[in-house]
């Protein structure tokens, strides 16, 4: 698939800051979307004002669209009532102007915390089952579960990223992001990796660097071309030199201090 007019979704944020960037004179149109304020358009760029929850707005913004990047929302655990409104009824509003209007690939922004309470010792690659680690986490299986329907269903095309730690300023800050972090070059050439690939049906692609410490196995994806040329082991020494101790409930799991949230339950029950 030849993707020439994009669109992004929370393109005011930390991600579509960065992608907005990188994408400078790459592809024809740029759309970018968010309900917050966004800088003035420059060539080759729209800028539309928009609430997820409007769906005659997102119907709009998806016309003539060929490929969305869908970022838009709460993008950290919240209250059940932001949580729904923005991932949840944002979300499908999303696919389902996508689906209305023939656009025919979508790369949803996932997260590492949709698989949040598998164990850390263990390696895991793209086909473990769901185990979110917080509402926010649920939210990411829901979003990566409403992409596998449009893709089965009505034949889009999806991406579904489980993003690591991408961060301002680009570099690891702590232990764990030691083995989650994703720089900003990597999440650029991720992405256009998705976007440009001819053809794929339904994919699930872990997003962070080439960490020398990563434990999130990208081999099952290795066709869409994503190399990774960044590695948090460059920080490495200056990390490990503070001495930092994780939580005990966080430092189990694969989603880190999501994991010890609002916890009552029992650690040796979850294998
Ligand atoms: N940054 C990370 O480390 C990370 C990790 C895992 C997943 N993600 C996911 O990637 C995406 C982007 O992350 P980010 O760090 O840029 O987040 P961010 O919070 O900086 O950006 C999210 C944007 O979505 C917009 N938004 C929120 N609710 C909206 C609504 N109802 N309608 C329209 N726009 C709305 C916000 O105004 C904001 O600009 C999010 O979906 C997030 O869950 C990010």
């Amino acid at each position: 698939m030849q993707a020439r007019n994009i669109l992004i979704t929370g393109a005011a944020g930390q991600i579509g800051v960065a992608l907005r960037a990188g994408f400078k004179g790459v592809y024809p149109l740029l759309r970018l979307s968010d309900r917050a304020p966004l800088a003035a358009a420059g060539p080759g760029e729209e800028v539309v004002q928009a609430d997820l929850g409007d769906m005659p707005a997102i119907e709009k913004l998806v016309q003539g669209i060929d490929c969305i990047i869908h970022l838009g929302g709460a993008s950290t655990e919240n209250t059940w009532e932001t949580i729904l409104s923005a991932n949840i009824a944002g979300c499908f509003n999303l696919f389902e102007a996508a689906r209305k209007h023939k656009v025919k690939r979508v790369i949803f922004a996932s997260s590492n915390h949709a698989i949040g309470f598998h164990r850390r010792e263990r390696f895991i690659d793209n086909t473990v089952v769901p185990r979110p680690d917080t509402r926010y986490g649920v939210s990411k299986v829901f979003g990566e579960a409403l992409g596998r329907l449009y893709a089965d269903k009505h034949g889009l095309s999806v991406a579904c990223l489980r993003i690591g730690t991408f961060r301002n300023p680009d570099r690891p800050d702590n232990v764990r992001q030691l083995q989650s972090w994703i720089s900003h070059r990597d999440m650029v050439h991720l992405m256009r990796c998705c976007i440009d690939h001819p053809d794929y049906h339904f994919a699930v692609v872990y997003g962070l660097s080439n960490n020398l410490r990563g434990r999130w196995d990208n081999s099952n994806v290795k066709w869409l071309g994503y190399r990774p040329q960044d590695d948090s082991e460059a920080w490495a020494a200056e990390i490990l030199a503070k001495g930092e101790k994780e939580n005990e409930v966080s430092a189990l799991f694969h989603g880190g201090f999501y994991t010890p949230m609002e916890f009552d339950g029992d650690v040796d029950r979850i294998d």
